[in-house]
């Protein structure tokens, strides 16, 4: 085998065993065999530097600290926040409504999904590889912190579908830091006499702005992506038979190696859907990372957004 072979058999490897540990939490080897392998390819690669490419598994924490302000990107699509609702009638409005925007005959369903309390993040891939990664900022246009998002470990460098069936995608969901993380960042902090983060967000968001790559490798976050879209050659959106529906797009996503939230379900009547938002009212504390309540999607009419949009929220989503 040729060490340019040998490279290649090393990454699949190393990002299988990185998706068992990182996104399925089931790892298969232990720690030191782990470690056999990257620096395997560490060593290979310093022979050869010719054969490092940008979605090496040993390229996630790269260049030094920048000193300079995060360049600002465009979001093609606009990173809309969503409505809210306070009570059951609100929800049964919001139910009304689409029945109305879809007309009578139509069949839907919801998603209903819990919402993460983290900080919302757009990635975008290009030929399969993680090319850009940015904040929502102020929906229109946010912050490039690519380096940064490049070292949260369940996050993949490369997705597994090939091309020609590829064309560029751009996933988002939201960045969080688990309870014990949290703790343990905090204790860190304690030790070295630093201010402490008020919350899990704030801790996030904060890791999230720092210069500095290499400390935010040391922070524990992670990520559970739930929308996707697909572009065709001109960079417009372009549509995917196979992922019609909210839950196709879920499972493709999560076939790619991206985290999903495992939590998410699919119910036909807006009654379920109040009373699963109920019963998580009840159980969020069991949970090891913060929600600040649940997201109520219409799961089955194909891309989002195409119930149109308010200038700040999506008709076909809203929060409880
Ligand atoms: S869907 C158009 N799903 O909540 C917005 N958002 O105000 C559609 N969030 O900043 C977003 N968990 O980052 C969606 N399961 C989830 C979510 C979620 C958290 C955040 C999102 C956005 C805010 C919506």
């Amino acid at each position: 085998m040729s060490p340019a072979e040998r490279i290649e058999v090393l990454r699949r490897e190393i990002r299988s065993h990185d998706h068992r540990y990182f996104v399925l939490d089931d790892p298969v080897i232990s720690d030191y065999d782990y470690d056999m392998l990257v620096n395997e390819l560490r060593d290979l690669e310093s022979a050869h530097p010719d054969l490092i490419t940008p979605d090496s598994p040993t390229q996630r924490v790269g260049g030094s600290p920048s000193s300079s302000a995060f360049p600002v990107v465009r979001h093609p699509v606009p990173m809309l926040s969503i409505g809210n609702t306070y009570n059951d009638e609100e929800i049964r409005d919001f139910d009304r409504r689409i029945r109305d925007l879809l007309g009578p005959q139509r069949e839907y369903a919801y998603a209903v999904e819990l919402k993460i309390d983290g900080v919302a993040v757009s990635l975008r891939y290009e030929d399969g590889a993680l090319a850009l990664g940015a904040t929502r900022g102020d929906g229109e246009q946010g912050d490039d912190i690519t380096a940064n998002l490049r070292t949260i470990r369940s996050i993949p460098l490369r997705i597994a579908e090939e091309r020609p069936l590829l064309n560029n995608i751009e996933v988002r969901g939201e960045v969080y830091l688990p309870h014990d993380g949290f703790r343990e960042l905090n204790a860190l902090r304690a030790e070295r006499e630093e201010p402490l983060f008020a919350n899990p967000r704030n801790a996030t968001a904060g890791s999230l702005k720092l210069r500095d790559p290499r400390i935010v490798a040391e922070r524990p976050l992670r990520v559970f992506l739930y929308t996707l879209r697909f572009e065709d050659e001109a960079g417009a959106l372009a549509a995917r038979a196979d992922l019609d529906s909210h839950f196709e797009r879920l499972h493709w996503l999560a076939g790619q190696g991206f985290p999903t939230n495992r939590e998410a379900r699919r119910f036909a009547a807006i009654g379920e859907v109040i009373d699963f938002c109920h019963a998580w009212g009840e159980r969020r504390s069991s949970l090891s990372y913060d929600i600040d309540g649940m997201v109520i999607k219409v799961a089955s009419i194909g891309r989002p957004g195409r119930l149109g949009a308010t200038m700040t929220s999506p008709l076909g989503a809203i929060a409880s």
